[in-house]
């Protein structure tokens, strides 16, 4: 892994858009996901193989697949909770599948309807079956910096569920701040508690709800991290945790990294273009400082 590289996983086609509330075409969604491929972003996640009746906006998530332009070295990944979930995706030509627990208890219950151990149990008929088709799985442990239901959360307690993903063939756990409660003080006091476990396992997932996700960022790269997901124009949050806003826009994000001296390769102009266009079919403003920055400058100069 250089040092001078990040690596960003685009979560906003799914954590983004499955918040939404009324139901977004199948044209919107490919549309995002191509505008995404065009800017650069090398790992897109691109739905979510859940159950409708919880999650309906995901509905399509197999159409999905198969109508978007594909890249060659661009991942397509699929967010799957049992074996029916890693089943379908693969079927619909998903590159890379990715469990989900949590360090909750509560949220767990809340959001896959089962403990943290009968999650893992479910996960290993998964991970044979990614192995059997040569996929490789990344695994997301949600509430890692607070819980909307159990508030704080032991930083060891996130260690232990994050070394099981792993011992169960994960190859990286991308840890979640899912309501955005983090700050550089609990981010730094969590990559203490993980040290041993190599940056490169590990990924942060950061929402942005309390605006601390651009400075917990500063702290994990300190802690040698090269691996964030953002969401493109800020979109999102999750069904099972009410009010929390979406990950870190991911404009705003590779604005910070270029100007830090790290590279990304994505294009930052494609990239506002991507989130400018989702945000407008939305009907609303970009969540994206950066992409707003710079419509307002453009505006100023014609
Ligand atoms: P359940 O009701 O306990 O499941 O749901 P079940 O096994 O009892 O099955 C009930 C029905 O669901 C059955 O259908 C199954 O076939 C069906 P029926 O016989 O009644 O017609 N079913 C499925 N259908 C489609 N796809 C599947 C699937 N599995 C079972 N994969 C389940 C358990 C996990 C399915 C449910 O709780 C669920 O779908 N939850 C979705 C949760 C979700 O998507 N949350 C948002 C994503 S997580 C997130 O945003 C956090 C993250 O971003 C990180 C962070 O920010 O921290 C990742
Ligand atoms: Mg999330």
């Amino acid at each position: 892994m250089s040092l001078d590289k990040v690596d960003i996983v685009e979560v906003g086609p799914r954590d983004g858009l499955q918040n939404e509330a009324a139901t977004l075409s199948l044209e919107l969604k490919t549309t995002l996901i191509n505008n995404l491929t065009n800017a650069g972003v090398s790992h897109i996640e691109a739905g979510s193989f859940v159950s409708a009746r919880w999650v309906p906006q995901m509905a399509d998530s197999s159409e999905v697949f198969t109508h978007i332009t594909r890249q060659n070295e661009v991942v397509y990944a699929a967010l799957t909770p049992n074996l029916k979930g890693a089943q379908a995706a693969v079927l619909a030509g998903a590159d890379e599948l990715a469990v989900f627990t949590a360090a909750s208890e509560t949220f767990n219950q809340r959001n896959i309807n089962c403990s943290i151990d009968e999650s893992i149990v479910r996960f290993a008929p998964v991970l044979q079956f990614a192995s059997q088709n040569k996929l490789r799985v990344r695994a997301y442990v949600s509430c890692v910096l607070g819980c909307p239901y159990e508030g704080e959360i032991a930083p060891s307690h996130v260690r232990e569920v994050s070394e099981k993903l792993l011992e169960l063939g994960c190859y990286e756990v991308s840890l979640g701040d899912t309501i955005g409660v983090g700050t550089p003080g609990s981010t730094r006091r969590l990559l203490q508690a993980l040290q041993g476990l190599s940056p490169n396992q590990l990924a942060l997932h950061l929402h942005d709800t309390y605006g601390q996700a651009l400075a917990n960022t500063l702290v994990a790269l300190d802690f040698g991290h090269r691996r964030f997901d953002a969401s493109v124009a800020g979109l999102g949050g999750c069904p099972y945790a009410p009010g929390a806003s979406g990950n870190v826009a991911t404009e705003d994000l590779v604005y910070m990294l270029h100007g830090t001296g790290l590279n990304t390769g994505i294009d930052l102009d494609k990239l506002i273009h991507a989130g400018n266009v989702v945000s407008r079919q939305l009907g609303r403003k970009s969540g994206s400082k950066v992409a707003l920055a710079r419509s307002n400058i453009s505006e100023e100069c014609r």
